[in-house]
């Protein structure tokens, strides 16, 4: 049968190594065309696809797919743009962009430069925004596109000596959630991964029975679907070891507090309530939230509280 990927163009950055590389060959393995980007330097100083992503496009190739590999320092927009326009002169279209190029600079938060904060933000950050900024015209051109950005649950859930780190993998939720809506009349979807894999960013880190088991080909089921035809948008998926789960982010109902009744007092004798997740919901928009606190005044108000 015939994979819905065939035809498709599809860009991973990051994907000399890691969980780009397993992303690549997965989406080469269903028949997308790959650019695998990552950092590309010789000896002399000049600009090449580095050896490590000709090895990931000679696995694909063996493999009887399609890929070529491609250089570019994410957080440099010239050179971002320079590959995208290879990319369209050889192929004429980008139909996936996967933002997955990334590093690590931990340290406390006391003892870390702003040096160190900035490097990550860029990367992360702007490494992302700057592949997507590329691609966005044609995306929008060709009223299709899919996206993912690489967030973490370091930036979700919180984790020491990552301050720089969490802070840009939480930006990649407010930049998803604003594509997402600006991207949806012209066919484009945009969501996040939230992975966790034994590579060598978190060599070290896990015990020898969680590496086999973290094996990062385990994550990449979950940026096929992410990337698919009948993707959803907006939507984070957290993948490691075969599992699956969505990270939702939901506002509670909210209580009315009436003028009068507002000190801190009165406040902590109702933030149990405020934090119950009965009837919890997430919100298609920032205004959503605007709409929805001024009728549950307005009711709380009728009702003479
Ligand atoms: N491994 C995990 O458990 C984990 C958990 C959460 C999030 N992540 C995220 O997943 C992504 C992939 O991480 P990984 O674990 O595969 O790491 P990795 O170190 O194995 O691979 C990262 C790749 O990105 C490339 N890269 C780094 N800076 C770049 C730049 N400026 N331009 C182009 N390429 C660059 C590196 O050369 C490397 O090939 C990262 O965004 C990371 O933050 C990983």
């Amino acid at each position: 049968m015939k994979s819905e990927f065939e035809g498709r163009v599809a860009i991973v950055t990051g994907a000399a190594n890691g969980l780009g590389r397993s992303h690549a060959r997965a989406l080469a393995a269903e028949g997308a065309q790959v650019v695998v980007n990552d950092l590309g330097v010789r000896v002399d100083g000049g600009m090449a696809p580095s050896d490590a992503s000709l090895r990931v496009v000679e696995e694909i190739t063996a493999a009887g797919g399609h890929a070529v590999a491609d250089y570019a320092d994410v957080s440099d927009a010239a050179q971002v743009d320079a590959l995208v326009a290879r990319t369209m002169e050889r192929f004429g279209r980008v139909d996936i962009l996967v933002n997955n190029a990334g590093l690590l600079r931990d340290k406390t938060f006391a003892k870390m430069d702003l040096a160190d904060f900035r490097l990550i933000l860029d990367i992360h950050v702007m490494g992302s925004v700057n592949f997507v900024k590329a691609v966005w015209p044609i995306m929008r051109d060709q009223n299709y596109g899919r996206i993912v950005l690489t967030s973490s649950s370091s930036g979700l859930f919180g984790n020491f000596g990552q301050s720089n780190y969490g802070t840009a993998k939480a930006g990649m939720l407010g930049l998803m959630n604003v594509l997402h809506i600006e991207g949806a009349r012209n066919g484009i979807r945009v969501n996040c991964l939230a992975p966790t894999a034994a590579t060598d960013m978190t060599k070290g880190l896990l015990s020898a029975e969680s590496v086999d088991l973290l094996d990062p080909d385990s994550v990449s089921p979950a940026v096929l679907f992410l990337v698919s035809e009948n993707a959803p948008s907006r939507t984070i998926i957290g993948a490691g070891a075969g599992v699956f789960s969505t990270i939702q982010v939901l506002e509670t109902p909210g209580v009315y507090l009436p003028p009068g009744k507002r000190s801190p007092a009165d406040f902590a004798a109702r933030f149990a309530e405020m934090q119950d997740l009965a009837g919890a919901a997430t919100l298609d928009g920032a205004f959503d939230q605007t709409e929805k606190f001024v009728r549950a005044a307005l009711a709380a108000i009728r009702k003479g509280e």
